[in-house]
């Protein structure tokens, strides 16, 4: 790609930044905040590593969306983690606030973008990236579900002191408390983890991923997680960057995949050239079904408690 542009210099953008840059997925990777000289200083320090690191990736920093112009993808990472005294209600209304003035932006400047959306709560507010920029649902997609199944991954290699690439799992849903990992479809090495592990110790491991967010968030006190989430918002750049038209678990709109429709969920995509090539259905079980049910309804509902709060 020629240019990728990530918005927010936080912790996850500033991350994702220089996975990009080091990956030299795009020749210039562009760091936008609303902070003045927080992007400029940290692009600046990233492009200083390129002579060690051995990347040519330009990296620019910057408030203006004028260095955006034209980008190929966006990764959007602005908004609010959630401050004493904010109730969910007030960060999901400031955070649509963001995202939507993001969007508009990145219609203004980069009318033919694709949208990999990170900022919180994921799924709602891919929703509304979808709605702000007008592009269609292969042009915006959100990333969750690799993170929670990257985490669920790490826990079961961990527990079975085996390599995590030998680690296979998929987890739907939505992001956190009513993700719904997917049993059948987790394996190592092709071998099923319920022939590995027992029961409870299986579900010990998805009670620690469905938590893992307020895991590190109880750790690092003042912030949330960052190497993780940036690690797999990069991968998903990555398959549209390079077309690997890799299957990996995203938000993605969706239009009676499931039987769900008009909201975003965590399902099986594949990601190459263009953004978001297709959904897969996958045969699930009947407890699987409802628990994806459930969390559709969750996020229904918080898409319909943010239209009450914009009334
Ligand atoms: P952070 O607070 O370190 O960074 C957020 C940045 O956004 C700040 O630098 C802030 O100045 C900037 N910002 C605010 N409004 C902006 C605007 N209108 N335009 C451009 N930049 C703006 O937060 P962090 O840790 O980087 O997290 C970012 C977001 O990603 C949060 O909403 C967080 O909850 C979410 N997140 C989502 C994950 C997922 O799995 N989808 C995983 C980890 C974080
Ligand atoms: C996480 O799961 C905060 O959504 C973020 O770490």
């Amino acid at each position: 790609m020629r240019k990728i542009t990530v918005v927010g210099a936080g912790n996850v953008g500033a991350t994702c930044a220089q996975r990009l840059a080091e990956r030299e997925l795009a020749q210039e990777v562009v760091l936008l905040d609303i902070q003045e000289g927080i992007p400029e200083g940290k692009a600046l320090d990233q492009w200083e590593s390129a002579p060690v690191e051995g990347f040519d990736t330009r990296v620019v920093g910057g408030t203006s969306y004028d260095l955006a112009e034209g980008s190929d993808l966006f990764v959007v990472t602005a908004g609010l983690a959630r401050k004493p005294g904010m109730s969910r209600d007030d960060l999901l209304k400031t955070n649509a606030g963001i995202v939507r003035s993001v969007g508009s932006e990145i219609r203004r400047v980069a009318p033919d973008s694709i949208v990999v959306m990170v900022s919180n709560p994921l799924d709602v507010m891919s929703y509304v990236a979808k709605e702000a920029t007008g592009f269609p649902r292969e042009r915006v997609v959100g990333m969750a579900g690799v993170l929670d199944t990257a985490r669920y991954r790490s826990f079961i290699a961990l527990e079975l002191d085996v390599s995590v690439e030998d680690v296979q799992a998929l987890v739907l849903g939505g992001h956190g408390d009513t993700m719904v990992p997917l049993a059948s479809y987790t394996t190592v090495s092709g071998i099923p983890l319920s022939q590995l592990l027992p029961r409870d110790r299986i579900d010990a491991l998805v009670d620690r991923t469905r938590k893992g967010g307020a895991e590190i968030v109880g750790y690092l006190k003042t912030g949330s997680a960052y190497y993780a989430p940036s690690s797999a918002s990069v991968q998903m750049v990555e398959a549209i960057a390079r077309n690997k038209r890799r299957i990996l678990p995203c938000a993605a709109y969706l239009e009676g995949e499931y039987g769900e429709e008009d909201l975003y969920l965590g399902v099986p995509c594949k990601l190459g050239e263009g953004g978001l090539q297709e959904i897969l259905e996958v045969e699930l079980t009947q407890d699987e079904r409802q628990a994806l049910k459930k969390s559709a309804e969750h996020v229904r509902t918080t898409i319909s408690t943010l239209a009450s709060l914009e009334g």
